[in-house]
């Protein structure tokens, strides 16, 4: 069977990852998550007190990051930074409160989309984000836009983060995700828009295996397509 790429693009917290995760699975393709890798960055920038301001600084620690996916014993793919697993950092609200900013920076946006390109190349692979179907895969076969009702999105992250043992109450989750989606959306570079091209799917009412089941029938409409 073809290989297509599958690019789910979306706001923050509208299960775009659960959702990436899940059709990699039943399709038996390579998933990424785009936003891990900028997460990691922005936990190097924070231990290594980069100035995002200064450019030169901006572009060495760049230089100096070295990001890779490995599959652990699970199944489940985990970012690793310079060899160290950085999945659990990555995660914490610290990450969540700074990354924004950080994902705005040109240089950043080329480093990494220039990775994810390179991860691509084979097909064969669900990447979720906020600029794959509009920047790094223009051609994607699928593109899917998730949204979802502000308060479901926070409740469901609030969930996220308990269950790894972070207790952050309703308004500040609230608080980062509209100021997240501000930045996300009004930023110069790559900002978060949908394409023409991609299907819109409002998450509010329906559950992850509701979303995941029509992705996986998109995709293989796609597949069947693109033969
Ligand atoms: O998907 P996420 O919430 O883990 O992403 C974290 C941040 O990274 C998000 O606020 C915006 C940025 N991001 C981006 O700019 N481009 C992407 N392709 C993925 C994420």
């Amino acid at each position: 069977m073809r290989k297509i790429v599958i690019a789910i693009d979306g706001y923050s917290a509208c299960g775009k990852s659960s959702t990436a995760k899940n059709v990699a699975k039943e399709l038996n393709y390579r998933y990424i998550d785009s936003g891990a890798m900028y997460r990691a960055v922005t936990l190097y920038f924070l231990d290594h007190l980069v100035a995002i301001t200064n450019c030169k600084e901006v572009e060495k620690a760049i230089r100096e990051i070295q990001l890779s996916f490995r599959v652990n014993a699970k199944g489940v793919s985990e970012l690793f930074m310079n060899g160290i697993n950085v999945e659990k950092d990555i995660r914490k609200m610290r990450i969540s409160e700074n990354v924004s900013p950080v994902s705005a920076l040109k240089e950043v946006r080329e480093a990494m989309v220039a990775i994810q390109r390179k991860l691509g190349k084979e097909k064969g692979i669900v990447m979720d984000g906020r600029d794959i179907g509009s920047v790094v895969f223009p051609h994607a076969e699928l593109k899917i836009f998730l949204t979802a009702d502000i308060l479901v999105r926070a409740f469901r992250r609030q969930k996220e983060l308990l269950q790894r043992d972070d207790l952050v109450d309703i308004d500040t989750i609230v608080e980062n995700l509209n100021s997240r989606d501000q930045i996300d959306s009004t930023r110069k570079e790559s900002p978060l828009v949908k394409s023409d091209d991609a299907i819109l799917i409002d998450t509010t009412h329906i559950t992850i295996d509701e979303q995941v089941d029509e992705v996986v029938r998109l995709a293989f409409s796609r597949i069947v397509r693109s033969v």
